[in-house]
């Protein structure tokens, strides 16, 4: 696994104020646009394109352009991942979108359930682009790239805003190593509380994004 954590001031000064509690959810959200968008830049570095004739108004040339065929997929997990959802589309036009909704089964708390899928069958060749703004205990992070690889993905790149050390470790132990699979996070936290909570973090990233205190 490759870890990626952006170290740029406009990054620091952007997750300050998404992660103080007195900043009302529209600002919240637009923060996690900007912030993704940012991360979008490093978690696509080895996206493909491919050579493009076009004109510009002074002479012909060759550009490049990303590639029409495999298309990206970009997969939020529901719910917070939703909120991630237009700034990478807004980098990543020509990506298909898919859906994984995942929550932790009561019963057996290690496990992940997945309660609603909206995903190509073959994602063979495919990049494949994870977003879900907190990796805290690593678990659903984990379940969600297998979920892809049972599809045959076999290049995933994770987009967390924040990630606890132990969810980084959890994901380095159990993610399958045949996969090509990197994290792109905007900061590695201090710790988990025994609620499973990122501290210090932002506190829920799903009721934050959409206004439920
Ligand atoms: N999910 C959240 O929304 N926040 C955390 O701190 C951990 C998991």
């Amino acid at each position: 696994m490759e870890l990626h954590v952006l170290d740029h001031p406009l990054v620091d000064h952007k997750l300050t104020v998404l992660r103080d509690k007195n900043t009302p959810s529209a600002t919240f959200r637009e923060l996690v646009s900007e912030l993704v968008m940012l991360e979008t830049y490093e978690a696509t570095r080895d996206i493909d394109v491919e050579d493009c004739p076009i004109e510009t108004p002074i002479c012909p040339m060759v550009g490049k352009k990303l590639v029409k065929h495999p298309r990206p997929i970009i997969v939020p997990v529901l719910r917070a991942g939703l909120g991630m959802l237009d700034g990478m589309t807004r980098m990543l036009p020509t990506a298909e979108v898919g859906f994984l909704g995942m929550k932790r089964d009561e019963e057996h708390p290690t496990q992940q359930i997945t309660y609603a899928n909206r995903l190509p069958d073959d994602l063979t060749g495919r990049q494949c682009f994870l977003i879900d703004p907190m990796l805290a205990t690593g678990g659903t992070l984990v379940a969600a790239t297998h979920y892809l690889a049972e599809r045959g993905a076999k290049d995933v790149t994770a987009l967390c805003i924040i990630a606890a050390p132990e969810g980084i470790k959890f994901v380095e132990e159990n993610i399958d190593p045949s996969i090509d699979f990197k994290v792109v996070v905007c900061a590695v936290d201090e710790k988990l509380n025994d609620k499973a909570y990122i501290v210090p973090g932002l506190g829920d990233a799903g009721d934050r994004l959409y206004g439920v205190i």
